[in-house]
């Protein structure tokens, strides 16, 4: 009795153990976080890129999660979920709060009207500042360029950076995205103050 009890728990161990990771967490994961998938296959919650009309951003990672309730915000408990899952986003660590210049990143551009478009896209959210953008980098694996800015009138309307991820890195001439996209309140937007960040 005792016997046949540990057995069905061996099996029911072994058999979660051998199923899909990648199932596994987009499963569970997408129940807790309200039928977000931030698995890696769904570019981590952002699978359409930011110039990809509709695109909405995957997460939010900065100092005012409630204003961002539609978003996975990489805060709180939240963290402690997603790190049970290998496959997924993850809450980077908190960055200096004095910018260091020896980050692990040299700038490619600065302040340009266009965002990066290319093909190694990997994910996009939204961050207060670059260094959280950097620091979103650092928490996904193959990430090697990050690229913020404002996109004025997108995104809701949000006056957050937009941060977006790449596995290579990039110069001004991929920074061709210049917004022109019609919002739903009529709006069209355009894109500020993006620099561009390469991982040394
Ligand atoms: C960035 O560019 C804008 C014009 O596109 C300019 O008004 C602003 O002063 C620039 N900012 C910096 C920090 O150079």
């Amino acid at each position: 009795m005792r016997f046949t009890a540990l057995f069905a728990v061996a099996s029911a161990t072994i058999s979660a153990v051998s199923a899909s990771t990648l199932d596994f967490s987009s499963i569970s994961l997408q129940s807790l976080l309200g039928g977000i998938d931030v698995s890696s296959g769904n570019k981590y919650g952002a699978p359409k890129a930011p110039w990809i009309a509709g695109s909405t951003p995957g997460w939010y990672f900065g100092s005012s999660p409630s204003k961002f309730k539609t978003l996975p915000c990489l805060s709180g408990i939240i963290c402690a979920i997603l790190e049970l899952f290998p496959d997924c986003l993850h809450c980077p660590s908190a960055p200096p709060t004095t910018p260091s210049p020896s980050d692990g990143y040299a700038q490619t551009f600065s302040n340009l009207t266009g965002a990066t478009q290319a093909s190694d896209y990997m994910t996009y959210g939204l961050v207060d500042t670059v260094a959280q953008c950097k620091a979103m980098c650092n928490s996904v694996n193959g990430c090697n360029f990050v690229n913020t800015y404002h996109d004025v009138n997108g995104k809701g309307g949000s006056t957050q950076l937009t941060c977006s991820l790449f596995t290579s890195c990039h110069t001004s001439a991929d920074a061709d995205n210049m917004g022109g996209q019609t919002q739903p309140d009529g709006t069209v937007d355009y894109i500020t103050n993006s620099d561009g960040w390469c991982k040394q």
